[in-house]
């Protein structure tokens, strides 16, 4: 029961976790706010770039598509019925979780932050608060039915747990330059 309602969470999930991991290796280029400064900071910083964000946007999308391809095999293998991605929704995951990481980046310089700095909880569900926010707002009959309220909590108490352990891990690895 349990172990259903992590593995949909999880899966649902995917296409929005995998954007910002995407955008840490694909990152360079111009920045999005091009160097300009607002009330004495950069808007957003040179770690948001155009690149990044379109390459982890695509990636998610890409990613939700191969899931559906996968949909049949992974409902049998568990016993339940797992989401299948509509591409607006797919979209949305994506593309909202770049946004919520970017609109953190506006708050951290806002809040004299610099490039890179902590800002424990931000970090952890920005990209969560940016892909739900948008998913509801294009395709409601579709996050409605599929971040049913128990899925909804794994969701929200198991995305800092993954995030942590992602971020350390690219960390070790040498792919990020932080920890967070
Ligand atoms: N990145 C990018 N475009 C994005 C998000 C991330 O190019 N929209 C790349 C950048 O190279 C960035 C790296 O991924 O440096 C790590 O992402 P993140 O930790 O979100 O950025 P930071 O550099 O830590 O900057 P900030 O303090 O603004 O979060
Ligand atoms: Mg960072």
């Amino acid at each position: 029961m349990i172990g259903t309602l992590v593995a949909t969470a999880f899966w649902a999930m995917l296409p929005a976790y995998v954007p910002n991991n995407a955008a840490v290796l694909a990152g360079g280029g111009r920045p999005i706010d091009g160097g300009r400064e607002w009330r004495g900071a950069r808007l957003l910083g040179d770690g948001k770039t155009w690149r990044g964000t379109a390459v982890g946007t695509l990636v998610g999308v890409l990613l939700a598509l191969a899931l559906n391809r996968l949909n049949d095999p992974a409902s049998a293998a568990l016993g339940a019925e797992l989401p299948t991605f509509a591409l607006p929704a797919a979209f949305a995951l994506a593309f909202g979780a770049m946004c919520g990481d970017i609109g953190a980046s506006f708050l951290k310089r806002r809040s004299g932050r610099e490039r890179g700095a902590a800002f424990p909880g931000l970090d952890q569900l920005d990209f969560v608060v940016g892909a739900l926010g948008l998913v509801f707002l294009v395709d409601a009959d579709w996050a409605l039915a599929v971040f049913r309220p128990p899925v909804l909590a794994v969701v929200l108490v198991m995305t800092p747990v993954l995030h942590v352990v992602t971020n350390v891990g690219a960390y070790a690895l040498g792919v990020k330059n932080e920890p967070w």
